[in-house]
């Protein structure tokens, strides 16, 4: 690397006011990765874990990540949602190394000290040391505290069946880190009925994590990237949309209602038609689109959630996206594909079969994954380099179209005050 190069990989250098030129230095830097970890996961956020649903009994857990810290979410016998750090408090085994199942307490493999599904110490194998010819051997000083060396206890906060936890425990509010504004869009896809996970789709994207929440924040891209898309009809332009933030801008819902449906709301497939005639599905139940009362007029709703996790509405196709960052150049991205216990058998296949446009192979976002790599290799290489985020003007606004790069403007802007760039 040359020198320049190291330089610039200190500190990214920001050459302009505002956030519409984000320079190349945001996205390939080990250092300033670990403070976004430090500053935008570890403190003063919530960041998705999972849904209540995939822990309906007392005992069950899915192992997860805070950022790059490996946690545990647990339900206790009295039926609460515990998240604890995988990590034991004597050296540091990371000690849950089944991604989910159904336990009654923990235990680390290297020593065997016992944790209870609240991540309270519970045994320490020779804590009161060995009897051996008639005197004790060994054994932990008599001041040691079990109740001093807990698991790590995350902060919890649970809307409507979503968990959210944050190793900060003096942060706000669940309901007010995400505002007014986009609370109302989380209670209109999750709005209290029970869900019902469908299954998972898993992928490793080798780009920096933000490019992922970049990628959800534009809205004008589907319809020239995605051919699928397009072929098909299914997104355009000039769609009836609306872009909101939150106050701090961090957060953002895109709410996009297709033309046909808010003409013929009962006609949803018969606007459906292929811009090239020569292309037609095999099956065309992917694009048997049935209006449901909850979505209350909008067909696609994306909330992105800063930092952590894609709330997605795609008609019938409703999913959770975790954002996994691994080191600055790539994230694991793990989709949750759910439906509400009270859908018909139809309604549950309806929604698989959607979901098939979405996830590492979809017939749509394939695409993102693919473009996120593109645009990380050039950031690995031209240290100087700048992206320009200029659709829709420099500035930061709420809008009534997609035509527009306002909400990545508005992720920098809060990312800049943050990470104090
Ligand atoms: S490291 Fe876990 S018991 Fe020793
Ligand atoms: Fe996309």
């Amino acid at each position: 690397m040359s020198e320049q190069a190291m330089q610039f990989q200190r500190e990214p250098v920001w050459k302009s006011e505002g956030s519409s030129r984000i320079p190349f230095g945001a996205y390939n830097s080990d250092e300033l990765h670990r403070r976004e970890l430090q500053r935008l996961f570890y403190s003063g956020h919530w960041c998705y874990v999972g849904l209540e649903a995939e822990i309906p009994g007392p005992g069950d857990f899915k192992r997860t990540v805070v950022g790059e810290r490996s946690v545990i979410m647990v339900r206790g016998q009295d039926g609460a949602v515990n998240v604890v750090e995988n990590a034991c408090s004597h050296r540091g085994v990371r000690f849950c190394r089944k991604p989910s199942g159904t336990v009654t307490d923990f235990t680390c493999p290297y020593h065997q000290w016992n944790y209870d599904l609240e991540g309270n110490l519970r045994g320490v194998p020779f804590r009161r040391g060995v009897r051996q010819d008639g005197k004790v051997n060994g054994g932990m000083p008599a001041d040691f505290k079990p109740e001093h060396h807990n698991l790590t206890k995350l902060k919890v906060a649970i809307r409507n069946g979503v968990v959210f936890a944050s190793f900060d425990h003096e942060i706000e509010s669940l309901e007010d880190f995400l505002g007014p504004e986009i609370l109302h869009y989380f209670d209109r896809l999750f709005d209290g009925r029970k869900l019902k996970v469908l299954g998972y789709s898993r992928q490793r994207v080798p780009g920096n994590w933000k490019l992922m929440q970049e990628n959800i924040k534009d809205p004008y891209h589907p319809g020239l990237l995605h051919t699928w898309f397009v072929v098909f009809g299914l997104w355009r332009a000039d769609n009836k949309a609306q872009l909101i933030m939150d106050s701090q801008y961090r957060h953002a819902a895109m709410i996009s209602t297709r033309n046909d449906v808010a003409s013929a709301p009962n006609e949803v497939t018969s606007g459906v038609s292929s811009f090239k005639a020569s292309m037609q599905l095999n099956d065309d139940r992917f694009l048997d689109v049935v209006p449901e009362p909850w979505w209350k007029g909008p067909t696609a709703v994306m909330m992105t959630i800063f930092p952590s996790v894609i709330f997605q509405q795609q008609v019938n196709s409703v999913s959770t996206r975790h954002i996994q960052p691994d080191g600055h150049g790539a994230f694991r991205f793990v989709w949750t594909h759910f439906g509400f216990e009270d859908d018909t058998p139809d309604m549950e296949r309806r929604r698989l079969r959607q979901a098939n446009l979405f996830g590492p192979a979809g017939f749509v976002s394939a695409d993102d994954g693919e473009v996120i790599e593109f645009s990380q290799q050039t950031f690995e290489q031209k240290p100087d380099g700048q992206t320009i985020a200029e659709l829709g003007g420099r500035g930061v606004e709420n809008t009534d179209h997609m035509v527009t790069e306002t909400l990545i403007r508005g992720m920098y802007a809060y990312w800049r005050k943050k990470m104090e760039i």
